[in-house]
């Protein structure tokens, strides 16, 4: 069914026409046209395609589009600039993160979202909250940049 949906989406107020069920994370890339949220397996499992909604983590690939009406929704291109880096960004930086780096928008989007819940977080917190899957295996330095950004 079709569904007129209001959003805000890294601040600004969206509207969108599509179908009620389609998911958030084609939304945000088909029609808004924000590819920095990627797609890697579709079914919730990865962690790739990871956004905020009212500042939680969400997994936008199975979240439909009409579950997020009337809230904020905040995706990597929001996170920060390349004049003005989240502090993640530019520990990511410092840490040498991303491999082949497919993965690291959601891995940032679950880290940001970790430390505005729990700003030192504990390594057992970290493991806990960085579910996200990286083909490289990056979780080592994706530990490293987020105790570094915590500071
Ligand atoms: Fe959404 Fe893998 S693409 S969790």
């Amino acid at each position: 069914m079709e569904a007129h949906v209001q959003l805000a989406v890294n601040g600004q107020a969206v509207e969108v026409d599509v179908e009620a069920e389609m998911p958030l994370l084609w939304a945000l890339r088909d029609v808004l046209h924000l590819t920095g949220t990627k797609y890697g397996c579709g079914v919730g499992a990865c962690g790739a395609c990871t956004v905020h909604v009212d500042g939680q983590a969400v997994r936008s690939c199975v979240t439909p589009v009409s579950a997020v009406a009337g809230k904020r929704v905040v995706t990597i291109e929001a996170l920060g600039t390349a004049r003005r880096p989240h502090p993640l960004q530019a520990a990511w930086i410092a840490e040498q993160v991303p491999q082949c780096g497919y993965c690291q928008s959601g891995m940032l989007m679950a880290a940001a979202a970790l430390l505005e819940r729990k700003p030192k977080p504990s390594d057992a917190e970290i493991d806990e909250a960085m579910s996200n899957i990286c083909r490289c295996g990056t979780y080592q330095r994706v530990r490293a940049a987020i105790k570094r950004a915590a500071g």
